[in-house]
This record gives structure tokens, C-alpha cells and sequence, in this order.
């Protein structure tokens, strides 16, 4: 039985959050997947692309270079030996990597890559097809949800103590529009993998989740708690 855990859900449903704490207390690996869509979505944008471009995206797709590594214990993500994890956290990139994620070659590029990650050490990795599509084997599958307007409030306070002006109208019409377009995409759309257990967060602390998946995970493989 492996040490993989995967974490999907919809977003801000605080799957990085919780995901990075199990990693850490369990002493597995983090990978955030959302980060990878990202980073294409940036590149894309950059270079003026849009998602409905497929030929023009088919020939950049060649020209990226994605990595992932470490610092502090937090993941980077270097966009052709630039680190550009700070950029691709704004609005208009989430936006671009929900609508870019589309795109069957994208998927099928980071699909390798996140294969290739889990295979060099047990992960925790989350994102909205991992438990259905990327490790489809993983010992525990975990669906992370919140009702729609929980997942605004967080991210709107999130947001505003990080000193950014925005308002909760907006974010709650992103989330859902992101949302609709991760889970009804043809190629590997957000959904709950038959064998996931699915936990809704509303009403729980952080602490209070990371517990239980600590607690399902040992129970799954005991291997977890060495
Ligand atoms: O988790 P996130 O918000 O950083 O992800 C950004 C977008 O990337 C998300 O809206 C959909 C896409 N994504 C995906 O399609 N599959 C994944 N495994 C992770 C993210």
C-alpha cells in the first residue's frame, strides 16, 4: 500500500491549507497541482494566447519548461528558470488557469509531471482530478468542499489582509465561475472519485480537519504514522 494522499476539491475550499499541514505533520511531500495550470495560464497570457486558441497553445506547450522545488519547505514553481510563484497568484491568472485547463494537451503535459513527482517520494497532492485521474491508486482520497459562500468569505479576508481592496461580490462570482467551467470541462473534471471520502469544511476548523485526515490516513495505512 502506497503513502499517497489526494486532495480535490473546488476552489477555495482550502485544500492548500490543509494539504501543506497533513504534508508536514505526516512528513510527506506537498504538491500543488493548481500552481502547475498556473504557470502555463501565465506563460499563455504573457504571450497574449487565449484558451481558445488550441494550435498556437500546442506550439508553446513545447517551449515551457516547468519545475517544481523546495525552499523552507514551500513549493516554487520555476516557469523556464524564472520563479514566478508570487505572479501566478493574481485574479486574473486563476481565472486564465481554470479556462486553460480546458485544454486537453495542457493536461496531458502536467499529468506526467505530477506522475513523475509522486513517483520520487510520498505526496500530498491536491488539486480537482487527482484522486480520479492522477493517482488514481492513492491510499487516501479526500474531497474537500465548502458551501459557495463560506469558500468567498475565506478567500475574501484572505485577500483583504493581505492589504488587496476587493470585493466579496466579485469573488464570489469567480468562484463560482470557476467552478462551473472545472467541473463540467470534457477532460477530467472536478469530481469525487468513487472511492473518496468527502469533507465538507463550513463549519470546521483547520485543525479540526487536518485531524481527521491525519486519523484516516493511519487507519488506511499504519505506514503513515512512521
Ligand atoms: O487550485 P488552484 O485554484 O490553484 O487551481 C487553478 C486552476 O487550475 C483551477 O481553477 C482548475 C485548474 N486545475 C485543474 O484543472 N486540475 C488540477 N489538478 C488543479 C488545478
Amino acid at each position: 500500500m502506497n503513502k499517497e494522499i489526494a486532495i480535490d476539491g473546488p476552489a477555495g475550499a482550502g485544500k492548500s491549507t490543509i494539504a501543506k499541514k497533513v504534508a508536514e505533520k505526516l512528513g510527506l511531500v506537498y504538491v500543488d497541482t493548481g500552481a502547475m495550470f498556473r504557470g502555463i495560464a501565465l506563460y499563455m497570457t504573457e504571450k497574449g494566447i487565449e484558451a481558445n486558441e488550441p494550435d498556437r497553445i500546442k506550439t508553446e506547450l513545447e517551449k515551457i519548461k516547468l519545475d517544481i522545488v523546495y525552499e523552507d519547505g514551500e513549493q516554487q514553481l520555476i516557469l523556464n528558470d524564472e520563479n514566478v510563484s508570487k505572479s501566478i497568484r493574481k485574479p486574473e491568472i486563476s481565472k486564465a488557469a481554470s479556462a486553460f485547463a480546458t485544454i486537453p494537451e495542457v493536461r496531458a503535459r502536467l499529468l506526467n509531471l505530477q506522475r513523475e513527482l509522486a513517483a520520487k517520494r510520498p505526496v500530498v497532492m491536491d488539486g480537482r482530478d487527482i484522486g480520479s485521474k492522477v493517482l488514481p491508486e492513492a491510499t487516501v482520497k479526500i474531497f474537500l468542499t465548502a458551501d459557495v459562500k463560506v469558500r468567498a468569505e475565506r478567500r475574501y479576508k484572505e485577500l483583504t489582509e493581505k492589504g488587496e481592496n476587493v470585493d466579496i461580490a466579485d469573488i464570489m462570482a469567480d468562484i463560482k465561475n470557476r467552478d462551473e467551467q472545472d467541473t463540467k470541462r470534457a477532460v477530467s473534471p472536478l469530481t469525487q472519485a468513487e472511492d473518496a471520502i468527502l469533507v465538507d469544511t463550513s463549519s470546521l476548523s483547520i485543525d479540526e480537519v487536518v485531524g481527521a485526515i491525519i486519523k484516516i490516513a493511519c487507519e488506511k495505512n499504519p505506514e503513515f504514522n512512521k
